[in-house]
């Protein structure tokens, strides 16, 4: 199957109520495990490339592996770039190949966000790619990029910034945070509200691992359509590792590994399916 948009399989996820999932991918495994999970489910999927993803290895295979991995598969497969950095990571990803691209101008001014932004959405456009972007920072660490300062989203600047910036889908700061999080998570589920009667696009919830059933469950009934999830994956995967590596069998550890990312990708997929 040929490479989806963002956009397109966030537009199923508004007809059926439900929310897709973002899942970063960091080496072959673990989009081979989760391509396997997506096919049983039959749910489209979001492979995600992030900045860590990037900074280890650069756009130079990761790209080949998510178009091998939707080329073989039967459900819809988005490459997606995630907290994308400017303009010119933009346009690189661009000429990857990537369906959907992120830009996250979350930590600049609104204004430099905006015109980013922009720029970003008429040059992904322009080639039928789909664009996310960010109002509100994300807290916590993620790929090495740590935010102490959560915003927020200023419901203002969500009714300024979308009459002027035409993405596919935006990303709001709501008290969630990226990596672990330290007690229970408070998320502003009125700012999701207030978003979608203002007509905003997709709406995305970054920092999915560790934010309780109910509270994905309310989240995607008031209109969250894309939920990533990086660090449950990451550590399934590190677990699955630790607990075989020393049995010399190659073979064997990556299949433990890849059994303990199918188990966190299966739940994650039968809840943001609301099955
Ligand atoms: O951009 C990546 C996601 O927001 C992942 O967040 O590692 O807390 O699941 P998470
Ligand atoms: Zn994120």
């Amino acid at each position: 199957m040929a490479l989806a948009t963002l956009k397109e399989v966030l537009d199923i996820a508004e007809q059926t109520g439900t929310a897709i999932p973002g899942f970063n991918i960091d080496n072959i495994e673990i989009p081979e495990a989760i391509i396997t999970v997506a096919e049983e489910e039959n749910c489209p999927v979001i492979m995600t490339i992030g900045q860590g993803a990037i900074a280890a290895g650069g756009l130079k295979h990761l790209p080949d592996v998510v178009r091998s991995v939707a080329r073989h598969s039967s459900v819809p497969v988005v490459m997606h770039l995630d907290h994308g950095a400017g303009y010119e990571q933009a346009i690189a990803c661009l000429r990857a190949g990537f369906t959907s691209v992120m830009y996250d101008g979350s930590h600049h001014p609104f204004a430099e966000n905006v015109n980013v932004s922009r720029d970003v959405v008429r040059a992904a456009h322009a080639v039928g790619v789909s664009v996310e972007c960010e109002l509100g920072a994300i807290s916590g660490v993620e790929d090495g990029i740590s935010h102490d300062n959560t915003n927020l989203v200023d419901l203002n600047e969500v009714s300024k910034f979308i009459s002027v910036v035409d993405c596919d889908a935006l990303a709001i700061g709501i008290g969630n945070a990226h990596g672990i999080y330290k007690g229970t998570p408070d998320i502003d589920f009125g700012r999701i509200r207030a978003c979608r009667e203002m007509g905003a696009p997709h709406l995305v919830l970054h920092g999915g691992s560790g934010i309780p059933e109910d509270m994905i469950r309310k989240a995607i009934s008031l209109g969250i359509r894309k939920i990533n999830v990086a660090t449950e994956l990451r550590l399934a995967f590190m677990k699955g590792l630790g607990e075989t590596a020393s049995g010399g069998d190659i073979y064997k550890m990556y299949d433990r590994a890849k059994q303990e990312v199918m188990e966190v990708v299966r739940a994650k997929i039968r809840l943001f399916q609301q099955k």
